[in-house]
């Protein structure tokens, strides 16, 4: 065999070599646990073969406890870029089967690398965690390993998009990776996070929690707002993480991807002339508008599970990305709390950060009153919400479909706080709160209960509709509820080329 033919073949050996992982065994034991492997995942993730693996043969370089012997090219990461609908992302997925996934330093640095291409190439970071965080044997080099991939994600914040998703363990100060990114998807049942586990914390406070109630994917996607997505499996979470990326630009210099428009952006939809009732106290799903008004009726909400009374999620406009926020009176009235604050603040930050316009439907009573409230901070949380609005820059476009009461009202997209274009149904009421709330302030207990019922009725003439603020100004347009689409595409193509400016500073202090 001749000398060229040996070098090629060495190639070939070492490629197998390191595609072969932690090998057969621990495959099967991934598989048989219902996860699939790094590269099994990357392969479901990216178009079809369009996946560069970079540094796959870097091993590490530890020579405690033995570790000297113990070497695997990958060293527990499979890292690199690829595309998905053509469009390049860079991606790490921890593999499990070598050395749990575990993080030392020769693999954080694959992690750093491909995380710092990303960022300077202006294209999406996916990582895939599975992983039993820090490698005992390298210590404090793995800890470093850590605190420089946090830098990292903090350095990529708001310029490109930055998704992790979470298919197996992902526990201790590991979990600060992917919450420092922008969108986290568990796997249903296969996931975990959390600071500390179950032992722990049985032994610290005397709790007892199973890993499932104390950080799988229902517990973060419907308890502590951690995660935004789950997947029912790893397939689905990948494909998840496809369907948002086609919603979002590469990065902050980029307008979100625009796909051809086939549904008629004209259309009217009679149905939402009698969508919102004529009673206000009467809950109606604000989904129904959304759906109505969106391109092929295709919304990717975001957080669905957690706090419900607001819907967040991505939709196209005559094919273009938007961001939709939106009060849910269907659930405990559409109310602002503490959780629904933050869940819509964090969410108008990255459309901002994005170049996302934000279309606003309100149909909000007020914030929610009580001491738990109250001493849990909803001054400080509907402040986040207040901020995110105030420091966007992006269209804002916004839609009073019922109440706009109080605090509420200003909070959610108002004119004053630079919404672009607001609009309103004839079925709007934007006053400082309710008339029977407002009656019995005003009046306390002077007026008899006929009084009070006329009382009611005067104000609700003079205040419960949009015809005040519109004499303002404080409303553009009030519209036609079946005209909705086409008013939300037309006030989009006016801000098409918006460009707002701040004062210079280095940042902001959002109440955090
Ligand atoms: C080195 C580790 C490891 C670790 C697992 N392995 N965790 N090696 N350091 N932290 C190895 C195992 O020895 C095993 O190697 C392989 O990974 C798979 O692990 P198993 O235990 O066989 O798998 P499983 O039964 O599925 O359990 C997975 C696990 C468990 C739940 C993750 O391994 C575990 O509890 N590991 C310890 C987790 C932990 O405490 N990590 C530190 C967290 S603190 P072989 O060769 O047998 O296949 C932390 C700090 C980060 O991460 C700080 C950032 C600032």
């Amino acid at each position: 065999m001749s000398k060229l033919e040996d070098k090629f073949r060495e190639l070939d050996e070492r490629n197998h070599e390191a595609s072969l992982g932690g090998g057969q065994e621990r495959v099967n034991k991934q598989h048989t646990a219902g996860k699939l492997t790094a590269r099994e995942r990357i392969e479901l993730l990216l178009d079809k073969g369009t996946f560069v693996e970079i540094d796959k043969m870097v091993r590490h370089r530890c020579t405690d406890f033995g570790m000297e012997n113990n070497k695997i090219a990958g060293d527990g990461v499979v890292s690199g870029y690829g595309k998905i609908d053509g469009r390049a992302v860079c991606v790490f997925a921890q593999d499990f089967t070598v050395f749990g996934g575990t993080l030392s330093r020769a693999n954080a640095d694959k992690v750093v690398k491909i995380m710092e291409m990303a960022t300077k190439m202006g294209a999406p970071l996916i990582g895939l965690n599975d992983s039993g965080g820090a490698r005992i044997q390298e210590g404090v080099q793995s800890l470093a390993g850590y605190a420089d991939i946090f830098h990292r994600n903090v350095r990529a914040s708001g310029v490109i998009p930055q998704i992790s998703a979470i298919l197996g363990p992902c526990a201790g100060g590991a979990v600060y990776s992917p919450a420092l990114t922008d969108f986290i998807i568990m796997t249903r049942e296969s996931s975990y996070m959390f600071v500390t586990g179950p032992d722990v914390i049985k032994a610290v406070t005397h709790e007892e929690v199973s890993k499932e109630e104390l950080g799988g994917a229902m517990t973060h996607n419907s308890k502590s707002g951690v995660a935004h997505l789950i997947g029912e499996n790893d397939e689905n979470a990948m494909m998840m993480v496809r369907e948002l990326i086609g919603f979002l630009p590469s990065n902050n210099m980029e307008d979100p991807p625009t796909i051809p428009c086939t549904d008629d952006t004209s259309r009217e939809d009679e149905n939402l002339q009698t969508l919102v009732p004529a009673d206000p106290n009467k809950p109606y799903d604000m989904m129904s508008i959304i759906g109505s008004v969106i391109d092929d009726n295709n919304f990717f909400e975001i957080m669905p599970h957690y706090a419900r009374s607001m819907i967040t999620g991505f939709a196209r406009l005559s094919g273009k990305t938007v961001g939709i926020v939106a009060n849910q009176p269907a659930f405990l009235a559409g109310v602002l709390d503490i959780n629904s604050s933050v869940k819509a603040a964090r969410f108008v930050r990255f459309c901002d950060a994005f170049n996302i316009p934000i279309i606003t439907l309100m149909d909000v009573p007020g914030f929610l009153p009580g001491t738990n409230q109250e001493f849990g901070g909803i001054i400080k949380h509907g402040a986040k919400l207040l901020y995110a609005y105030s420091e966007a820059t992006v269209p804002k476009i916004t839609l009073i479909t019922r109440k706009a009461y109080g605090g509420a009202y200003c909070v959610m997209a108002s004119k004053h706080i630079g919404a672009d274009i607001n609009l309103a149904y004839p079925t709007a009421e934007i006053a400082v709160m309710g008339p029977e709330g407002a009656v019995n302030i005003i009046f306390r207990h002077k007026i008899s209960d006929d009084e009070k019922t006329a009382a009611v009725e005067e104000y609700r003439k003079a205040f419960a509709n949009p015809y005040k603020a519109a004499e303002l100004g404080y409303i553009d347009e009030v519209i036609y509820p079946r005209e909705t689409r086409k008013k939300l595409i037309t006030a989009l193509e006016i801000c098409q080329n918006k460009s707002e400016a701040g004062p210079r500073r280095k940042h902001g202090n959002i109440p955090l």
